[in-house]
């Protein structure tokens, strides 16, 4: 049986959604699995875990300085067991750029950080306006508008495949195994 480790970090919530949806469908299929959120954890225990998934969104083209800190400061416990990177963003709402190759913010993921991920997920996440500030749906709407994205000021759109997410966790325990 294998124990995976998921950690994240999250903004508003949705990737701590499906981190905890991956942790879930790990448990369904047989598996151990946790969810820690990196910024709210004092000691990870690494020797209990066969396997990590660390997932973070993307904000204004990159990451909280907290992703990066955690993979320099966790570089070694990361790469000395299967892993997986999951990158959430709402531009990889369009296929093309859930191809690691097509979105650039896996891409400079790759460059930015340390760690260097032998496995690499990319999944579209939520638009939620009414939650964000005024200068965040700004933002995100000029975004959005260059994307032909949605730009109402009331959406809230998951555009998680959330069995895409299950076939990921399942994908993981696989390298774990
Ligand atoms: C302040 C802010 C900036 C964002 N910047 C981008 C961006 O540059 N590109 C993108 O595709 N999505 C961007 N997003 C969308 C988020 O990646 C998406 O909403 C994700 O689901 C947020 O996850 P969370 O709820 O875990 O924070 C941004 C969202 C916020 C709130």
């Amino acid at each position: 049986m294998a124990n995976i480790l998921v950690a994240y970090y999250s903004r508003g919530g949705h990737t701590a959604k499906i981190s905890q949806a991956i942790a879930q469908q790990i448990i369904a299929q047989g598996d151990q699995a946790e969810v820690v959120n990196i910024n709210d954890t004092n000691e990870i225990q690494w020797d209990k875990f066969d396997a990590v998934a660390l997932g973070a969104c993307v904000l204004y083209g990159s990451y909280h300085k907290s992703v990066f800190e955690f993979t320099r400061q966790h570089q070694h416990e990361l790469a000395s067991r299967p892993h997986s990177f999951f990158c959430v963003n709402v531009v990889a709402r369009k296929p093309e750029k859930r191809i690691p190759e097509n979105n650039k913010y896996l891409q400079k993921f790759l460059e930015l950080s340390e760690w260097k991920p032998q496995d690499v997920k990319i999944i579209a996440g939520k638009v939620d306006y009414p939650s964000w500030t005024w200068y965040d749906s700004l933002a995100i709407k000029l975004i959005m508008k260059m994307t032909d994205g949605p730009t109402g000021s009331k959406d809230v759109i998951d555009y998680t495949d959330w069995d895409d997410v299950n076939q990921y966790a399942e994908h993981v325990v696989h390298l774990a195994k």
